[in-house]
């Protein structure tokens, strides 16, 4: 006779660190069964309840990814991890592009949140996830050093930027954190309204070609290395003809 499950089929997932902590809640939301398996037993528990694992879903530490993935191999299960960077074999790898923080990312927050995989896995996602609508998009050669290079850059150099800039406003002349918001936030409407892959192009006073202000800013941060890095960055990036010499800004 054939052996009938007691339970309903779930996704095994390790880790409840900021993704693992992340998807728990938004697998709550969509009702899809799900348990979270403690570091020191889950490979066991996880064993021992195969039959009714739809899939593994290891949101641990990529230090960990090749260790704890080579021990599950066995069990044949769809092994499925979230990292940007780590190759696992014989596991899925869908990287959601998004950054996760202490800050707690909610259900509805993380239903817009794009996983991207290898060539040929987006059919894998949508096989094992049926019940998610999130975007999936298959990265035209399959991830390498570059590409994580690449995410970390679109990830951390803005808020790097934004944050020594923000800082300095407040420390400097009193500008409340939280004035600097519609601000940034009209910088991703730019961003979002630019044309498929077409810069969005900067204003101020580069845009206008005003030499005399920006040889102005260029001097008034001098004294702070990073800034003065950042802000010639910017002029070489989108104004690579600007006059250099006192002669050309003071005709
Ligand atoms: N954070 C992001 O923005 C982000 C974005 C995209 C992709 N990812 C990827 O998502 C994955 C998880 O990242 P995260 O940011 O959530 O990391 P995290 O906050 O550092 O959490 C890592 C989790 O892994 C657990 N863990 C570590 N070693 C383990 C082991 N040997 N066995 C079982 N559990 C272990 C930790 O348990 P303890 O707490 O007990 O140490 C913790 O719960 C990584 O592959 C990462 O590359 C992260």
């Amino acid at each position: 006779m054939r052996q009938v499950p007691l339970e309903k089929p779930f996704f095994a997932l390790v880790g409840q660190g900021r993704v693992g902590r992340a998807l728990a809640a938004y697998l709550s939301a969509q009702q899809l069964p799900h348990r979270v398996f403690a570091r020191d037993s889950f490979l066991s528990e996880i064993l021992s309840s195969k039959t009714n694992v739809r899939a593994v879903l290891l949101a641990v530490s990529d230090s960990a990814l090749a260790g704890v993935g080579k021990v599950l191999q066995s069990s044949e299960l769809p092994i499925v991890h979230f990292s940007g960077s780590v190759r696992l074999e014989g596991g899925y790898g869908f990287h959601p592009l998004y950054s996760f923080t202490e800050r707690s990312v909610g259900p509805e927050e993380f239903a817009h949140v794009p996983f991207l995989c290898d060539p040929g896995h987006a059919r894998v996602f949508r096989e094992i996830f049926p019940e998610l609508g999130n975007p999936v998009y298959e990265l035209k050669t399959p991830r390498d050093a570059r590409y994580h290079a690449l995410c970390v850059l679109l990830g951390n150099l803005p808020l790097l930027i934004q944050d020594r800039a923000a800082r300095a406003l407040h420390s400097d002349y009193a500008v409340p954190r939280e004035a600097c918001l519609p601000f940034l936030q009209s910088l991703l409407a730019n961003f979002a309204s630019a044309r498929q892959m077409q810069s969005v192009p900067v204003a101020g006073p580069i845009a206008r070609r005003d030499a005399l202000t920006t040889a102005a800013h260029l001097n008034a941060v001098s004294s702070d290395p990073f800034l003065q890095a950042l802000y010639t960055l910017l002029l070489e990036e989108t104004w690579p003809e600007y006059p250099l010499t006192p002669k050309e800004i003071h005709p």
